[in-house]
């Protein structure tokens, strides 16, 4: 009897992920690129910093929270010694209750002078947000800081900014996965994806 009652709890706690796993992926769309993709491009990376940076120590600096997929597997790619520092920001205004200009809310833990900076991104849109970071590092005097990122997305770009490392070019499109989100969701999927256009309808038609 006890077994039986068991297994039927398993059963309904499988079925229950299987249904939310499904309504997950109901709001994705089409994959752009798939994990292994991925995988062999950040190969890609890694192996040209490698390359670029030996005997240099960089620093590699990222942002909470989209990037820490990216970091996390570039730096297994990199076999040079190389250490890791973060930023975290916020686009939320207190005061206007809504999104507002980026703001710093967790500065690195190491000073950056005299250091060889790699900042590294998930993805760059209008590049308002990596250009506005950029500032600040530059102002700590490092040796040098060239730039890394993963996704491209060059048609809204209003701000042009060297890209020393690039993995992949865009459409114009917003998407999710790999580390980038839609209001803290779909972050945790190992490919990219579109989201389907609905989502973002239906969400603006809530708020
Ligand atoms: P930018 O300042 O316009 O370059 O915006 C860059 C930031 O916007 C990224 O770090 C992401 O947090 C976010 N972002 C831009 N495009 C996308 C997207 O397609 N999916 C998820 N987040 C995005």
């Amino acid at each position: 009897m006890e077994a039986l009652a068991s297994t039927s709890a398993a059963d309904q706690a499988a079925a229950a992920q299987q249904q939310a796993r499904e309504e997950l992926l109901r709001g994705v769309g089409r994959v752009l690129l798939t994990e292994e993709e991925i995988g062999r491009r950040i190969g890609e990376l890694g192996a040209a910093i490698s390359r670029d940076y030996a005997g240099l120590n960089p620093l590699l600096i990222g942002v909470l929270k989209g990037v820490i997929f990216f970091m996390s597997d570039l730096l297994r790619a990199i076999t040079v010694p190389v250490t890791v520092d973060f930023m975290a920001i916020s686009r939320y205004d207190p005061q206007q209750r809504r999104k507002g200009p980026v703001r710093l809310i967790k500065d690195l833990d190491e000073p950056v002078e005299g250091r060889h900076l790699v900042f590294v991104e998930d993805i760059i849109d209008t590049g308002l947000t990596l250009n506005y970071l950029l500032r600040i590092l530059r102002a700590r005097n490092p040796a040098s800081l060239e730039v890394c990122t993963l996704f491209d997305k060059p048609e809204h770009r209003l701000v042009n900014i060297p890209l020393k490392y690039k993995g992949f070019d865009l459409p114009d499109r917003f998407v999710v996965g790999y580390g980038l989100d839609y209001r803290g969701a779909y972050r945790h999927l190992p490919f990219l994806a579109e989201l389907r256009p609905e989502v973002l309808r239906l969400a603006r038609e809530k708020s």
